[in-house]
């Protein structure tokens, strides 16, 4: 049982969830590989990561995010999110387009099959050189046969500026709210294995999800276990 290798100092106002035995309302500190692997399999009802885009990202005041340069860690990490989603549930996972091979041949190699793709508009460029660069993009990814949502969303959503005051690349609540609406239901368990600032958790919360994240940098984690327990306050 997972609950057993957590230490107090990387369960921060966590609980068992009555379904599964997976920590839950938790952000774990390290890197998400070996955490999913000690979590039971099919224990998770949604997965939505945001994972580094492999593009060496540096923010203009010198932030940097790990495992941004090499891709070692996405064939295995997508492998274990595959196997601790339920069957018949769906993952939605951002990536950087330079990259879209990489990420598409790691999701299939896990047994993801592709059922969709997102853009996110942005009314701003994140850089300016041969195009103004104004969209982030996240494919819907399935595990089985899932059920078609209740009210499915448009794939074009809007994305507005965080400002990146938590994280470089900081994702908007507001853009991952009707991901979770969607393809969660009320008292499921969302993952994010590469949360950063904790934006999934929040939005989770806020729909009265289960939520789990983990990250690897312990800065983020501490601004992410932070944010989480203000936002429960
Ligand atoms: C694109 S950022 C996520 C930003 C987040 N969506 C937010 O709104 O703050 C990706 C995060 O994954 C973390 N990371 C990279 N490799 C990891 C790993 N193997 N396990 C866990 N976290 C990892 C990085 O430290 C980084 O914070």
């Amino acid at each position: 049982m997972y609950l057993n290798n957590v230490t107090s100092t990387d369960f921060i106002g966590g609980d068992v969830g009555t379904r599964t035995e997976s920590p839950t309302n938790t952000v774990l500190s390290g890197d998400c590989i070996e955490v999913m692997d000690r979590l039971d399999a099919g224990s998770v009802d949604f997965i939505l990561p945001d994972p580094p885009y492999l593009a060496d990202y540096r923010s203009r005041d010198g932030r940097t995010i790990r495992n941004d340069a090499d891709d070692r860690w996405l064939k295995p990490a997508f492998s274990e999110a595959y196997r601790v989603l339920r069957r018949d549930r769906f993952c939605i996972s951002f990536y950087g387009w330079p990259h879209a091979d990489k990420f598409m041949a790691a999701w299939r190699a896990a047994g993801f099959r592709i059922v969709g793709h997102l853009v996110f508009r942005k009314a701003y460029a994140s850089s300016v050189r041969l195009l103004r660069y104004q969209h982030e993009l996240a494919y819907l990814l399935a595990k089985g046969s899932p059920k078609q949502p209740a009210c499915p969303i448009p794939d074009v959503i809007d994305f507005r500026y965080t400002g990146n005051r938590l994280h470089p690349t900081e994702k908007p609540v507001s853009a991952l709210l009707p991901l979770v609406c969607a393809f969660s239901n009320e008292g499921d368990l969302v993952l994010d294995p590469f949360c950063g600032s904790g934006s999934t958790l929040v939005a989770a919360r806020q729909l009265r999800r289960r939520f789990l994240g983990i990250e690897l940098d312990s800065g983020y984690h501490s601004i992410a276990s932070k944010r989480l327990q203000w936002e429960a306050a």
